[in-house]
């Protein structure tokens, strides 16, 4: 039987120019500004398909909220990946769970490329740099975009000993020097995990810290508290070469290697120097927040007790409804030694917080849920946890599928949860973008898409 979040992991039938949606309720007057957020759109080129969810060729969706009216736009990503995959009906480069030339064109290509060739399916995040908008992924190459439009101007690359490095699609932004600060990994006998800044406008990043490990771990997202930079290196790792000789796709390549524990890789940014801690084994995609109390470094982040997570994101595992395991809002305390308690009972994925609580003590995280006993359904529930221990708050109906909860804060507003939840949801063959008042998970508004957008990842909320 088809899942009722099939067409979550469809090509979109359409894409649309600049659309006015049908608004039930009510939008507040102060919710002024642009959702814009980013994922995969399309799953196949000619007879080629993806195979994972994380493949997807990546489609930008935008939401222009303001005088209560919602406008919706989508435009795919002009990506190599993407025009590569148009010009010619197949697919070429290498992504997360497919490599086209492990099928079929390996030896052929491999003559000619000898190292990690990746595309720039930019299908993860969007970040602004300055005037500049950019679509992320974890592979070397940004993609820059017209906030406003959509369009794609164009490829950045990196002028800089770390062009061809991995990175993530999770940076953080320096606020008192607008810059970016990312993780590249340098694959080799040797690897090395880096911390890097970008200034506006710089195509060169600023090698801040370096970490060598002789098995890289899988990094998605890392912390940031007032001092310090946290790369937790989870029990997932690569045998570098492996992915040099590309015989698997990317993630294929790894292994859940408990017996190695997890490292923390903490960065002083007081003394610009690393230091490092080991725990039990995990894995993570996203780390939530992190700050300092009294002498402990708290770090909060959605983890799994192996990467079976991965594997339950292929497209036949879904389409099969086969189980998503839950993540878990877990809290570490680096201090002389490391404790961790579970803050949920709920499962958590896609965290988000409120954007100045960032590196500071917080107390509400949004995130995407499955209701209890519903594991073999995609996510079902949105959740707001309380992490100094109030009362959870939770919305659902029956089959509806949300995506990440972006929370957005009033303006004038003091207290934590005073703003809205904007979260994007998958009705059968429909969409819209839901409102929620984020103090009481009560429904404000509701704009219809009248089209399946499928189950993006990351974005965020500008006032354009
Ligand atoms: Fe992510």
């Amino acid at each position: 039987m088809r899942p009722g979040y099939a067409s979550g992991f469809e090509t979109m039938r359409s894409l649309v120019n600049d659309r006015p949606l049908e608004v039930t309720g009510q939008l507040p007057d102060w919710l002024r500004g642009t959702l814009i957020r980013n994922g995969p759109g399309l799953f196949e080129a000619g007879p080629d398909r993806l195979r994972h969810w994380f493949d997807g060729l990546a489609v930008l969706h935008q939401f222009k909220l303001g005088q209560g009216q919602v406008h919706y736009r989508s435009q795919p990503l002009q990506s190599p990946d993407f025009l590569v995959a148009r010009r010619r009906g197949r697919l070429y480069y290498s992504n997360f769970a497919t490599d086209p030339c492990v099928a079929k064109f390996r030896r052929l290509f491999s003559a000619f490329f000898p190292r990690l060739e990746l595309g720039a399916n930019a299908n993860v995040n969007v970040t602004r740099l300055g005037e500049r908008f950019l679509a992320l992924t974890e592979t070397p190459m940004a993609v820059e975009f017209d906030p406003r439009t959509l369009s794609t101007l164009g490829v950045i690359r990196f002028e800089d000993p770390m062009a061809d490095n991995l990175t993530t699609a999770h940076p953080h932004h320096d606020a008192n020097r607008g810059s970016l600060i990312n993780v590249t990994l340098e694959l080799g006998p040797r690897s090395t995990f880096r911390l890097t800044e970008l200034l506006p406008g710089a195509t060169r990043r600023q090698v801040l810290g370096a970490f060598p490990v002789e098995r890289p771990s899988y990094l998605h997202s890392f912390g940031m508290a007032e001092n310090w930079f946290i790369l937790t290196l989870g029990a997932l790792v690569v045998d570098p070469r492996k992915l040099l000789l590309r015989r698997r796709p990317f993630i294929e390549n790894y292994r859940y290697e408990p017996e190695r524990g997890t490292t923390w890789a903490l960065y002083d940014r007081r003394t610009s120097r690393f230091q490092s801690l080991q725990s039990e084994a995990l894995f993570t995609f996203h780390h939530v927040n992190a700050f300092e109390q009294g002498s402990d470094l708290v770090v909060d982040l959605i983890t799994y007790p192996d990467a079976r997570v991965v594997d339950s994101a292929y497209l036949d595992a879904l389409a099969r409804a086969e189980e998503v395991p839950g993540g878990q809002l877990r809290r570490f305390r680096l201090g002389s030694t490391i404790r961790s308690e579970l803050l949920t009972d709920l499962s958590l994925e896609l965290p988000r917080i409120h954007p100045t609580r960032l590196g500071r003590p917080y107390r509400y995280v949004y995130g995407m849920s499955q209701r209890p006993g519903t594991s073999r359904d995609f996510f079902n529930m949105l959740a707001r946890i309380d992490v100094t221990g109030g009362p959870e708050l939770t919305w659902s109906e029956s089959g509806v599928y949300p995506g990440e909860p972006v929370f957005v804060p009033r303006p004038e507003g003091t207290a934590e949860d005073d703003g809205v939840v904007l979260c994007v949801l998958l009705e059968g063959s429909d969409s819209s973008l839901l409102v929620l008042d984020a103090s009481n998970f009560k429904e404000l508004a509701r704009a219809r898409v009248e089209l399946a957008i499928p189950f993006g990842f990351h974005g965020s909320f500008y006032t354009l």
